[in-house]
């Protein structure tokens, strides 16, 4: 959904994801990068497929994430991994990869960005999400840090942290359950509102700042 959005808007996008399939219909409309940001060198590839096909980098939205349900008790060392593998260490390493291609973007002239998903777990952490809630939380203690370094280099990093949305998310996640969560906001809500912060120079996207 988001990168319908910023499409619409005129953006010029490289997609990454693991499965060929799921980009499949961008073909001919983005540059496409498959692999897995648990792999160290994926996020390098995509930044230098981006350059490769743009020339030029002025925004990284980082939306890729996975959700692991159950007690502690039941937490097997891969799904504790995965969960800190995707939404810790691949945003990091996604960022610093693309560092030097945002601040040539200001240089140029130009208000680069990142926006970062993280989750309402990360300030309201919950009981039968304790690693994921945790996952979530490095990942907006990084952002807060992170945000104040790339600010001096003219690069605005947008934390968001949205509550349950219907993407489909919490129906397969990498162990355990999903409890009864109530209904989610709409993809489309969530992604309207982060294009908003992008455009009005917002800096920060708590999950009071949604609304179905
Ligand atoms: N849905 C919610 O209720 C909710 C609420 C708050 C925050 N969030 C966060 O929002 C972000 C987007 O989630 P979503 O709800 O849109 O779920 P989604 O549709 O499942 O999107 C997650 C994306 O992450 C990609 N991904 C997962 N593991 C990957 C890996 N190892 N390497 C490369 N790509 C990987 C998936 O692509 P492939 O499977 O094709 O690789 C998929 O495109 C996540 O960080 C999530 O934690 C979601």
């Amino acid at each position: 959904m988001m990168s319908r959005h910023l499409h619409d808007e005129g953006a010029k996008l490289t997609l990454l994801g693991r499965s060929e399939a799921r980009l499949a219909e961008w073909d001919g409309l983005a540059t496409i990068v498959t692999g897995d940001l648990r792999d160290a060198e994926t996020a390098g590839r995509a930044v230098e497929a981006a350059i490769a096909a743009h020339g030029r980098i002025d925004g990284l939205v980082i939306a890729s994430g996975v959700v692991a349900f159950g007690m502690l008790a039941d937490l097997t060392d891969e799904t504790l991994d995965e969960l800190f593998a995707t939404n810790v260490i691949a945003p990091t390493r996604l960022i610093r990869a693309a560092l030097a291609h945002l601040e040539e973007s200001h240089r140029g002239g130009n208000s680069p960005f990142v926006v970062n998903f993280s989750a309402v777990v990360a300030e309201q952490p919950t009981a039968g999400m304790a690693a994921y809630s945790a996952s979530k939380a490095a990942l907006t203690a990084f952002d807060a840090a992170a945000a104040r370094e790339l600010r001096r280099s003219g690069i605005r990093l947008i934390d968001v942290r949205p509550p349950h949305t219907e993407t489909g998310l919490a129906e397969r996640p990498i162990a355990g359950t999903a409890p009864r969560l109530g209904a989610g906001l709409t993809p489309e809500a969530v992604a309207e509102r982060v294009i908003a912060a992008i455009t009005n120079d917002e800096r920060d996207l708590p999950s009071n700042a949604f609304t179905s």
